[in-house]
C-alpha cells in the first residue's frame, strides 16, 4: 500500500520517499527521469567534446558555438512539438519517441563526418532533449501522490545533474583517447535506448487518462501509486477539473484566468537562465581557466563542480516537501546573488590577487551552484508541472520551456562576448542584478504549492473549492 497520506510532511515525507510501499511510484519516477539524465549528459558533454571535435573536423570557435547552439535551437522546437504531442498522444509515448530520437541522433553525432552533419545531428538531438526537459517532470508530477510530488519531481533535477557529472567525468577520463569525442557523443545512445524501453513498461498518467475518458484505467494506475483511502478522492478531483474545462485552444493561454499563471511560469523560466547557470555548466572549464588554472587542472576542477552540483540536487529532493518550494526558492536565489557578487569581486581584482587566491573563485562558483540546485534548478521544473490547468498543461509547460531554452541560448551564446565587452566582473555583476530582480519578483508573486494536489492548486487559482474541500465539508 503506497503511503501517501496528505498530512505526511517533514521527516515522514522523506521516509515515505524511500519507503517500500512507494516502490512502484519511485520506480516509474526513476524511469521517467532518465529523460533528465539525457538532458544533463548532452548539456555537459559538448563543452569537452567540442575541443577535440574542432581539431578533428577542423572548425573554429564559431563552429563550437554552433554545435552548442544547434542543440539549444533543437530543444526549443522539440519543446514546442511536445507541448502538443504530450496532450494528444500522451506523456508516455512522447517520452518513448524522445528516447528513440535521442538514441539515433547521438549515434549520428558520433559518426558525423563534417561540421554541418554534426550540427544537424545535434539539432535533432536537441528535439529529444527539449521534449524530455519538460515531459519528464510533467509525467512524474502527475503520477506522484501530493506528499511526495516535490521530492520525486526534483529527482529529475538529480538526474540532470548526474548526467552533467557523468559527462564531465567521461570528458576527463577520455582525455588522451583518439577519436574520443565520437565516443563521448555516441555514449548518449545508451540512456536514449534505456528511456525508450523504460517508457514501454510504465503506465500512462491518471490525469491524461481521465482527460481521454479512460477513467477505469486511471483508477487502476492510482491504486498502484496512491494509498487506497485516497484513490476515490483523487480521481474525483481529477474528474472535476477535467470536466470543468473546455477544449484546449492555444489562445486560452492568454485568457485572463491563465495569463497571470503563465507570466509567473515564464518569469521563472527566464530567471532560471539569466542568472547565468549555463555559463558555468557550458563554460565551467573556461571560467576556471580565467582564475589561473592550467587546462588539465581546469578539467579536474570542473569535475568537482559537477559533484557539488549533483550533491545539492540530491539535498533538494530531501528538502522540497519538507521546507516547501517558496522558502527554498527565496533562500537559494539569495545564495546565487551572493555567489555572483563574490565572483564579480574576485574578477574585479588584478590577476596577482586571482592567482594567489584561485580557491576564492572556485568556492564562489561552488556556492552559486549549490544555491541554484536547491532553488531555481528544481523549483522551476517542479512548479511549471504543478500549476497549469490540466487541459492546457502540455501547451503551457511547452511555452514556459521554450522561453527557458531560448534564454539559455542567448545567455550561453553571448557569454564569452560579454566577458570581453563589459569584463568578467561586469558580466557576473550583471547576473547578480538580475538575481536581485528575481528575488523581489519571487517574494511577491510565487505561491507555495507544497503538499497540495494539482487540482487543489488549480481550484484555488480559479477561486473555487477543491473536490477534497467539498468532501470534507
Ligand atoms: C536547467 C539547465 C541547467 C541545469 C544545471 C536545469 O534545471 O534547466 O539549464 O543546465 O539545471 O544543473
Amino acid at each position: 500500500m503506497p503511503a501517501s497520506s496528505p498530512s505526511s510532511s517533514g521527516l515522514s515525507a522523506i521516509r515515505a520517499l524511500f519507503a517500500k510501499e512507494n516502490r512502484f511510484v519511485g520506480r516509474i519516477a526513476i524511469i521517467a527521469a532518465i529523460g533528465g539524465f539525457l538532458f544533463g549528459y548532452d548539456t555537459g558533454i559538448i563543452s569537452v567534446a567540442n575541443v577535440y571535435a574542432a581539431k578533428s573536423l577542423h572548425f573554429g570557435t564559431l563552429g563550437e558555438s554552433w554545435t552548442v547552439g544547434a542543440l539549444l535551437l533543437g530543444a526549443i522546437s522539440g519543446a514546442a512539438l511536445a507541448g502538443w504531442t504530450a496532450d494528444a498522444f500522451s506523456r508516455k509515448w512522447t517520452k518513448f519517441v524522445g528516447g528513440c530520437i535521442y538514441a539515433v541522433a547521438a549515434l549520428g553525432s558520433a559518426f558525423a563526418p563534417t561540421l554541418i552533419t554534426l550540427c544537424t545531428a545535434r539539432y535533432v538531438l536537441g528535439f529529444a532533449v527539449g521534449t524530455a526537459s519538460f515531459v519528464a517532470p510533467m509525467y512524474i508530477s502527475e503520477q506522484a501522490p501530493k506528499s511526495l510530488r516535490g521530492g520525486l519531481t526534483t529527482f529529475n533535477q538529480v538526474m540532470i545533474t548526474l548526467g552533467i557529472l557523468v559527462a564531465y567525468i567521461a570528458g576527463f577520463a577520455l582525455k588522451g583517447f583518439t577519436t574520443n569525442w565520437r565516443w563521448m557523443l555516441g555514449f548518449g545512445a545508451v540512456p536514449g535506448i534505456a528511456l525508450a524501453i523504460g517508457m514501454v513498461v510504465v503506465p500512462h498518467t491518471p490525469r491524461w487518462l481521465v482527460q481521454k475518458g479512460r477513467e477505469d484505467q486511471a483508477r487502476g494506475v492510482l491504486r498502484r501509486t496512491h494509498s487506497p483511502e485516497t484513490v476515490d478522492n483523487e480521481l474525483d478531483e481529477i474528474k472535476d477539473v477535467a470536466q470543468s474545462q473546455h477544449a484546449a485552444r492555444l489562445r486560452r493561454l492568454w485568457s485572463p484566468r491563465i495569463r497571470p499563471l503563465l507570466i509567473v511560469r515564464i518569469s521563472l523560466a527566464v530567471f532560471q537562465q539569466i542568472l547565468g547557470i549555463n555559463t558555468v555548466i557550458y563554460f565551467g572549464t573556461t571560467i576556471v581557466g580565467f582564475m589561473g588554472y592550467k587546462v588539465g587542472a581546469s578539467v579536474g576542477v570542473t569535475v568537482y563542480l559537477g559533484i557539488i552540483n549533483w550533491a545539492f540536487a540530491v539535498i533538494a529532493v530531501v528538502l522540497m516537501d519538507k521546507v516547501g518550494r517558496r522558502p527554498l526558492l527565496l533562500v537559494g536565489t539569495a545564495g546565487q546573488v551572493l555567489g555572483l557578487l563574490s565572483l564579480g569581486f574576485f574578477f574585479m581584482q588584478g590577476s596577482a590577487f586571482q592567482h594567489a587566491n584561485p580557491g576564492w573563485g572556485v568556492a564562489s562558483v561552488m556556492f552559486y551552484l549549490a544555491a541554484f540546485e536547491i532553488s531555481l534548478g528544481p523549483v522551476f521544473w517542479l512548479m511549471i508541472s504543478e500549476i497549469f490547468p490540466l487541459r492546457i498543461r502540455g501547451k503551457a509547460m511547452a511555452v514556459a520551456t521554450m522561453f527557458n531554452w531560448t534564454f539559455n541560448f542567448f545567455i550561453s551564446y553571448f557569454f564569452l562576448e560579454m566577458t570581453k565587452g563589459i569584463g568578467r566582473d561586469g558580466t557576473f555583476w550583471m547576473y547578480a542584478v538580475f538575481g536581485v530582480g528575481a528575488l523581489a519578483f519571487f517574494f511577491v508573486r510565487v505561491p507555495e504549492t507544497k503538499n497540495r494536489s494539482l487540482e487543489e492548486i488549480e481550484a484555488e487559482i480559479r477561486g473555487e473549492d477543491s473536490g477534497e474541500e467539498r468532501a470534507a465539508a
